[in-house]
């Protein structure tokens, strides 16, 4: 059976080494795999959740379209779209909506962290809650159902979520007859969850990333910023608790990982291992960084890369829709 595959990406912020290493790099090579088809998307709804910002939405759609562009993503094999371009998207949030128990979204992570934030400062537990967080998981299921993906690639934190979505998928066919493939996550532990800049997981949130597509020179700055420790060269060094080192292996094949390994038992300087560090990272993004640049500079192309992504969504999703309303009852009398 062939697999469809899909996954969204949320249109805030600049695409960081932690995303690539963590979902885009997987992605895309998932994306040449015979017998996949993907279906990766521009989260842009859900971006309006989390920012307010309309400079910085529209301006991380387009980083985030140029970045998948720049690394090869095969739009031929890949659904390749824009979430706002397919407004059955949206058509279906609301039929799900009515569908998903109230109970169900309260028990989700986001709006409870959301209230225990609000408890633990004194605050009515709803303050500063929107609508849109609360019931963020089921437009997430109205993504994912709208194309009957099987799986989902998606970060431990999401697992929740994608749970949610089979919950949804599972009773509207059952009161409205089977319509929906349930979906199921898939969490690859072989994918390395990188650290930051100050050796926590590497998270916009935690302001400790380093951009993808820095010029080279920022780069650098960025690496040397990596958080060591006091030794000085010629002591030996423990590669398992060292940032460097783990941001090495992400880039590095077996055999380099090892050689690194040795290097810091023989005690090589921060300084030196940094300057290694950059250009193994440096080798693999320079290519894509050049297209990336181009692709920044001209917009109508990634308009229109998305155009047609967008078209294709909705090849399935028009049709798929079209018996959907059919099914709650919604149609022409004659
Ligand atoms: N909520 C996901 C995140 O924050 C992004 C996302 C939106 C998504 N819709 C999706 C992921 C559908 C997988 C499937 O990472």
């Amino acid at each position: 059976m062939q697999h469809r595959v899909l996954t969204g990406i949320t249109t805030t912020g600049s695409p960081h080494l932690g995303n690539y290493v963590g979902a885009i790099r997987p992605a895309i090579e998932a994306s040449r795999k015979e017998g996949n088809l993907p279906f990766y998307f521009l989260a842009d709804f859900h971006a309006l959740i989390k920012s307010r910002d309309p400079a910085q939405v529209h301006q991380s759609s387009q980083e985030i379209a140029a970045t998948w562009l720049a690394l090869g993503l095969d739009t031929d094999n890949a659904v390749f779209y824009r979430q706002s371009d397919v407004p059955e998207i949206p058509e279906l949030c609301w039929f799900l909506t009515c569908m998903a128990a109230k109970g169900l979204m309260n028990r989700a992570h986001a709006y409870k962290a959301a209230v225990q934030a609000n408890e633990e400062s004194g605050e009515d537990p709803d303050f500063g809650v929107a609508m849109g967080l609360y019931s963020y998981p089921v437009l997430m299921a109205a993504d994912i159902l709208m194309f009957n993906a099987t799986r989902v690639p998606v970060g431990k934190d999401q697992i929740q979520h994608v749970e949610m979505a089979r919950d949804i998928a599972g009773r509207f066919n059952h009161h409205y007859g089977e319509s929906f493939v349930l979906p199921e996550a898939v969490v690859d532990d072989s994918v390395a969850v990188l650290q930051g800049l100050d050796g926590r997981k590497m998270s916009k949130s935690y302001n400790n990333t380093i951009p993808l597509f820095l010029p080279e020179k920022k780069l650098k700055k960025h690496i040397n910023k990596i958080k060591t420790n006091l030794l000085e060269p010629g002591e030996s060094k423990d590669p398992d608790t060292s940032t460097v080192f783990q941001i090495w292996q992400a880039f590095a094949s077996e055999q380099q990982t090892e050689e690194m390994r040795q290097a810091f038992k023989e005690g090589i300087a921060w300084g030196e291992a940094k300057k290694q560090l950059f250009e193994l990272i440096n080798a693999e993004v320079a290519e894509p960084r050049e297209r990336y640049e181009e692709l920044m500079a001209n917009p109508a192309h990634i308009e229109s890369v998305l155009k047609e992504g967008a078209e294709k969504a909705r090849s399935y999703a028009t049709p798929f829709l079209a018996e959907l309303r059919k099914a709650v009852g919604i149609y022409s009398f004659g």
